[in-house]
């Protein structure tokens, strides 16, 4: 009888053990689509990170963040290559281009945040991936106040948009990265 209340509370605490450990959603586009749901943009999401779903046995939001931050890293180099030839070529207003030089060096420190935030992933250091993630959400904001000084022509509305959201995206996908894994 002891023996059997024993057993179940051994059994009781294992249950309680797995029920609070992250939820590890299935592998595949479907895994990505499930942690791309709590994101604040999941079509978004679903896109850029689907595509290499398939490298990944498991999907959770450390791998997500980890397909998305390549793709970002690539907008991000994108978006200073355009700011920089919209200096150069568009005859811009002395305020946007006050605005277009200031977003190339935010975009700049974006890329290097970004780095650091690629090797933190390999370390699972949930703290740097935090705070490398809500820098870039950041500097993608403080672009987007200086265009708004700026006034209404923004050459680089495009741009703007999705690196916020891809931003916003990060920074979510950085606050479910349980913290457990830190070394
Ligand atoms: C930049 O994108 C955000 C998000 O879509 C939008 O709210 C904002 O108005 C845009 N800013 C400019 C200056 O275009």
């Amino acid at each position: 009888m002891a023996g059997a209340r024993v057993l179940l509370i051994v059994l009781a605490a294992a249950v309680a053990l797995l029920a609070a450990r992250p939820v590890a959603a299935t592998g595949g586009v479907a895994g990505v689509e499930e942690v791309c749901r709590s994101t604040p943009f999941p079509d978004l999401c679903t896109r850029t990170a689907g595509k290499h779903a398939e490298k990944y046995k498991v999907v959770d939001a450390v791998t997500v963040l980890e397909m998305q931050v390549d793709a970002f890293k690539k907008r991000v180099k994108a978006a200073r290559r355009v700011a920089k030839q919209e200096v150069k070529t568009a005859a811009p207003t002395p305020l946007v281009r006050r605005a277009l030089n200031l977003c190339k060096s935010y975009y700049l420190d974006a890329g290097d945040n970004l780095g650091a935030c690629k090797r933190a992933i390999g370390f699972r250091d949930a703290v740097t991936i935090r705070a490398t993630m809500s820098m870039v959400a950041q500097d993608m904001q403080n672009c987007d106040e200086e265009f708004r000084k700026a006034g209404s022509t923004n050459p680089m509305e495009d741009h703007n948009r999705s690196l916020i959201e891809m931003s916003e995206i990060c920074r979510t996908l950085s606050n479910m990265v349980p913290y457990e894994h830190t070394h």
